[in-house]
């Protein structure tokens, strides 16, 4: 029922935009799981680590991305994760039409925040948004993580 629910707010979508009645030809591989441990996860930590205030015995190390290549790399592992939240609302991976796809757009919208914040080169703006894509992470698996 739910997936039945699901394939006709897309086909309508599509609809509206271009193809016609034929759904998509793409073909999901991951799991949400797979998802997870493949791209989420991976994505997220170079983001939250790219922005730190370490304190050592030798004194504050400010860490941030200061050449290009850092930079390049915080904002392509952001626009994973905003990617990621797009392939998360795609049936079968999709749990329902609701709240399922309200959390994906939570992660959407911070981490194409990031994303920018790295274009900007904005390091105080990349430690903020750090904490909002942080609870994206938590509203959803509240919900949907058995066991969390
Ligand atoms: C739209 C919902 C949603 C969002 C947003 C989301 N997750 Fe998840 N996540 C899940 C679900 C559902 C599971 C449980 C998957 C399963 O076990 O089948 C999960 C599981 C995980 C796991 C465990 C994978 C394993 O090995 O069992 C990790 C790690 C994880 N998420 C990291 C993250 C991080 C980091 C973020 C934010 C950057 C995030 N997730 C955002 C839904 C989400």
């Amino acid at each position: 029922m739910r997936t039945y629910t699901l394939t006709v707010v897309l086909a309508g979508a599509l609809g509206a935009t271009a193809c016609g009645q034929q759904p998509p030809p793409y073909k999901p591989v991951a799991d949400v799981k797979g998802l997870m441990q493949g791209i989420v996860d991976p994505a997220s930590d170079v983001v939250w680590e790219s922005v730190a205030t370490i304190f050592t015995k030798d004194g504050v190390e400010e860490r941030q991305p200061r050449t290009k290549e850092e930079w390049d790399n915080v904002r392509n592992h952001a626009m994973m994760l905003t990617e990621a939240g797009n392939l998360l609302m795609m049936p079968p991976r999709a749990k329902d039409g609701g709240e399922w796809m309200k959390r994906s757009q939570e992660l959407i919208d911070s981490a194409s925040a990031a994303l920018r914040a790295a274009e900007a080169k904005n390091v105080d703006e990349l430690y903020r948004i750090g904490g909002v894509i942080d609870e994206a992470c938590e509203n959803c698996h509240k919900k949907y993580w058995p066991n969390y």
